[in-house]
């Protein structure tokens, strides 16, 4: 079968136009399973844009995106999310009044209810319960399991978006600048927590910080003005002074 190899994830020629701007311009990446990309680039570049094509809260004007072998173009974050893929926000989407467990729960409970529709209720809470505690342990959070979220730190809130995402057992993960608005010391545990993570799970991480992610992952996209203009592993990205030069521009 040619799904067997294809990569899990595909974007091929996409251009994104809102009226008269054009945010993502012929962009085309592969992302092999278990591989860790970053998507950089300065404000403004597409970042965000180029992530909603994958997950389907826009479609492209022109270009193909597919997921898991299958063509994804025209599909809703719904469904990818049912196929598999996990995604973080830019902006924190958290119930700030409920507590973590509470949030991971309704996370959770979303996949259980797609994935084992034929067990028994009991069997689905403990799924749910297992879940839950795994990935407070992989996000370093165990000890605020009770917690209202409106009391956590920002750090730690975002900590709890991976912890969601990765609630609904995804095998690619889309992280939107996880450091965004942390202290130097919270960053840190972010790239540490990040870095910590499966490695079976496929990583496309946005990154306004070259730094923390050219430690992170293995192959780097970099956006300007939409285009793609370098892509390679982080040594040819640190040394490549297009990609230098944009970043001396914009900081
Ligand atoms: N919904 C939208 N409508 C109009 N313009 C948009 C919309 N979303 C993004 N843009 C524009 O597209 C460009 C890329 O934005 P974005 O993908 O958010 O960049 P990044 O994440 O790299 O900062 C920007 O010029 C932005 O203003
Ligand atoms: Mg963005």
């Amino acid at each position: 079968m040619t799904t067997a190899v294809a990569p899990i994830l595909h974007v091929d020629d996409v251009t994104v136009r809102f009226g008269g701007v054009t945010a993502v311009s012929g962009v085309s990446l592969q992302v092999e399973r278990g591989a860790r990309w970053a998507v950089i680039g300065p404000n403004g570049a597409g970042k965000t844009t180029l992530f909603k094509t994958i997950s389907g809260e826009v479609h492209p004007t022109t270009g193909r995106v597919h997921l898991f072998g299958a063509d994804t173009s025209r599909s809703t974050p719904y469904k990818n999310a049912q196929s598999g893929l996990g995604r973080t926000y830019q902006v924190t989407e958290l119930f700030q009044a409920l507590t973590v467990e509470e949030n991971l729960s309704i996370a959770a409970q979303a996949r259980a209810r797609s994935r084992f529709a034929c067990w028994r209720p009991l069997r689905i809470k403990g799924w749910i319960d297992e879940r839950i505690t795994s990935v407070l342990d992989q996000l370093h959070l165990s000890a605020e399991r009770h917690t209202v979220v409106s009391e956590l730190s920002h750090g730690e809130q975002r900590q709890l978006e991976i912890a969601l995402a990765l609630a609904t057992e995804p095998e690619i993960l889309l992280l939107d600048e996880p450091a965004a608005g942390l202290s130097a010391a919270e960053r840190r545990l972010m790239r540490d927590l990040v870095e910590g993570l499966s490695r079976d799970l496929t990583i496309v991480l946005i990154e306004h910080d070259m730094e923390i992610a050219l430690e992170l992952v293995d192959h780097v996209l970099v956006l300007d003005n939409g285009q793609v203009i370098a892509e390679g592993d982080p040594e040819s990205i640190r040394a490549d002074d297009r990609v230098q030069a944009v970043y001396l521009r914009s900081d």
